[in-house]
């Protein structure tokens, strides 16, 4: 089995206005100039998904969406098909994360459905999993997080279509972390989970989210099994998005 090659996605989340591009192009730029080992992606608001990508266009960072319908077509309004943002340029879509699970009431079920269709149209499903502060506290951190991998990973997923984001909700916009030895514990175990269920299951990529940082992602990218980061609030900033790329492509 090849190495993982890592890999640092952005989630822009509910942030981001056409001017904001420039932001991304600075991000191009940046690796353009250093040649990261990471993989780079960044996941924009669904209004800058095509903008972005053509911006980006034949650079080393890909784009995502940060949320998809499990169907391709319908009378769903709002609502946003994987092919659609395959169609707009997208490589990558978030599918999962807890603001959505929390916000829209999304089950695993929902998510894995979501997925699926990740991989119908062609692009990466970057499944997110965590545990909450009160599931933390009660010691059910593993419990929720194989339920959650479990029930949210399709049967067709594999290492080239799917990445995994393990992201503690109480870590998420707080400044709070894991200790490494708490991420390792996860990732471990979320290893374990995918090694039993997918035959190429070791070449999975887990990412580790919430409240990644230039100050603490050297620290975090070193765990073993993690291979890369999804960052929030510091990857709106070229400037700060940029050290955290560094501490996962310089290893
Ligand atoms: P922050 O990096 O802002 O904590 O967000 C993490 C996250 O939810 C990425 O999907």
């Amino acid at each position: 089995m090849a190495a993982r090659r890592p890999l640092i996605v952005g989630n822009w989340k509910m942030n981001g206005l056409a001017a904001s591009l420039a932001e991304a192009t600075a991000l191009a730029d940046r690796a353009r100039a250093q040649a990261p080992a990471a993989e780079l992606g960044l996941c924009p608001p669904a209004t800058l998904v095509a903008a972005m990508a053509a911006a980006l266009k034949g650079t080393a960072v890909g784009v995502g969406g940060q949320d998809c319908h499990a169907k391709a077509a319908g009378a769903h309004t709002g609502d946003i098909a994987a092919e659609m943002l395959k169609d707009a340029g997208a490589t990558y879509v978030i599918t999962g994360h807890s603001e959505r699970r929390a916000d829209h009431g999304e089950s695993s079920e929902t998510v894995r459905a979501k997925a699926a269709a990740a991989h119908r149209a062609g692009l990466v499903a970057i499944v997110c999993v965590g545990e909450t502060l009160a599931e933390r506290d009660a010691g059910e951190t593993l419990k929720i997080v194989t339920a959650q991998i479990r029930g949210s990973l399709p049967d067709g997923a594999t290492a080239a279509n799917t990445v995994v984001a393990y992201e503690p909700v109480w870590a998420i916009g707080t400044g709070r972390t894991p200790t490494t030895a708490q991420v390792a514990e996860v990732h471990a175990e979320i290893r374990r989970d995918l090694l039993a269920r997918f035959d190429d299951g070791a070449g999975f990529r887990i990412l580790y989210g919430g409240s990644v940082k230039p100050d603490n992602a050297a620290e975090l990218m070193a765990v073993p099994d993690v291979d890369g980061a999804l960052v929030g609030g510091a990857s709106l900033k070229a400037a700060d998005f940029w050290p955290i790329v560094q501490a996962k492509g310089l290893q």
